[in-house]
């Protein structure tokens, strides 16, 4: 049969898992092969998008369904429990017929939260780009409020703000459709923001991620944009390649108070959604290592990719106005991470899980970025690993000395378990699975949260 209606297609973004998942869990103890190192305490959180009720195949895309978030705690060397949630933004509260979630509103939609869940100020975020505002979690990951930070966000927010490892702060590059700029954003470590920046720039690019060096702020300008056509025509994703619109990357000093402070450097035409980490070199220039995107959106409207993502370097050079670009892997693939610790500090070591076509076992990369070397962890058959996150063994171990953590998907048997490898034994066996009660769609980030204490 040859479909001729796309909406007889399926939509791949509905099937396999990452089809969304119904049941809110509470289930404690959970079963444990191996050994959870006693020094971690506390939760690795997970989101994604999770539609509250079936969408329309021919029209849903996978960056905008409903949040739900996913935890498991861990404490004492035991999973104490694992729950997920919806993260209740207007949609999911009125087709459950749940009480409206309290707090403000910005834009249009119904305030998805759907990309990436943080701790900050002692408080539990689901946060995302693009003009939905933070939704605050409680530590048992009920959602609580919307939030603009009491008052002090003046607009959109990011799901990728980078917390300077020595101030606590956290630093964001954020965008909305509405803007003619983007705007750099330091949240304090009371959950407040401290100061922003409204960098010009001549379109709405969409702009995920960003960077952060000891002196300044990376930011991306790159051809996906806002098209007005595709919005008024019903695309819940309005953003579209635009090769005429050019590809750059900013610095901008940390402690500019103009964005016309913005140095801007030219780089091949390409899209990025994730740096792994920047930093600062003597002579003013900054090393930025970066996921690459070859296009986005150009043939392929609903994503997530238009040929292999690489892991590239990025030497940005603010005297030649020129990015100076080198390929550190080209096998595929995404969400990378490194030691948080080395946020805008020189990394060695970077993690990333393996990402496209023809990966059968998704495996997990570990880049060792000085002897320009990749070991791969393979979780077994029909085992696909989520973003990987690199957790330190105490506060002052050294970089690579800790944990790999991530959900694990089994096609085989349809389930998800928390794998926990020690990351300098990155090949071997893991230190620890757990087994956990339902499966956990493939979704975007996630992040270890330590208890406090
Ligand atoms: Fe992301």
């Amino acid at each position: 049969m040859t479909v001729t209606d796309t909406r007889l297609a399926p939509n791949t973004f509905l099937s396999g898992n990452f089809a969304p998942v119904d049941d809110e869990l509470d289930v404690a103890d959970l079963p444990v092969r191996g050994a959870i190192p006693a020094e971690l305490n506390g939760r690795l959180l997970r989101i994604g998008p999770n539609p509250v009720s079936p969408p329309d195949p021919a029209t849903y895309h996978w960056f905008t369904g409903n949040g739900m978030v996913h935890g498991v705690r861990i404490r004492d060397g035991r999973a104490d429990w694992y729950r997920n949630r919806f993260v209740r933004d207007d949609n999911v509260t009125e087709v459950k017929g749940w009480p409206h979630t309290g707090g403000p509103r910005h834009g249009m939609g119904p305030g998805v939260a759907n990309t990436n869940v943080i701790g900050h100020a002692g408080r539990t975020f689901a946060i995302v780009e693009a003009g939905g505002l933070p939704v605050e979690l409680t530590y048992d990951l009920d959602t609580v409020q919307m939030t603009d930070f009491d008052g002090t966000l003046p607009g959109s927010f990011t799901a990728h703000p980078k917390r300077d490892p020595i101030t606590g702060e956290l630093h964001a590059v954020v965008y909305y459709w509405e803007w003619d700029y983007v705007q750099y954003v330091v949240v304090g470590t009371d959950g407040r923001v401290r100061r922003t920046v409204d960098i010009p720039v001549p379109g709405k690019p969409m702009l995920h991620d960003c960077a952060i060096t000891e002196s300044q702020v990376v930011v991306l300008d790159l051809p996906v944009t806002f098209n007005l056509e595709a919005a008024m025509s019903g695309k819940a994703l309005p953003y579209l390649w635009d090769a005429d619109y050019g590809a750059r990357v900013g610095l901008l000093p940390r402690d500019a108070t103009s964005g016309a402070e913005t140095r801007w450097c030219e780089v091949d035409l390409c899209f990025v959604y994730h740096p792994l980490n920047a930093y600062d070199l003597p002579d003013g220039r900054v090393v930025c290592d970066v996921v690459r995107h070859p296009k986005m959106f150009a043939t392929n409207q609903n994503g997530p990719y238009e040929g292999l993502p690489s892991l590239v370097r990025w030497t940005i050079d603010p005297a030649s106005g020129r990015v100076h670009e080198e390929t550190l892997d080209e096998r595929g693939q995404e969400f990378p991470r490194h030691d948080e610790r080395l946020i805008g500090r020189k990394h060695r070591y970077g993690y990333c899980a393996a990402f496209g076509d023809g990966i059968e076992h998704g495996p997990a990369l570990k880049h060792d970025l000085e002897r320009g070397t990749t070991e791969e962890h393979q979780y077994g058959k029909g085992r696909v690993t989520l973003e990987p996150v690199f957790v330190p063994r105490h506060d002052s171990a050294a970089e690579d000395d800790g944990w790999v953590m991530s959900y694990v998907y089994d096609a085989t048997t349809n389930t998800s378990d928390v794998v926990i490898l020690d990351a300098q034994d990155f090949t071997g066996d893991p230190v620890a699975e757990i087994s956990l009660p339902q499966r956990v769609p493939f979704g975007f980030h996630g992040n270890w949260v330590p208890d406090a204490g």
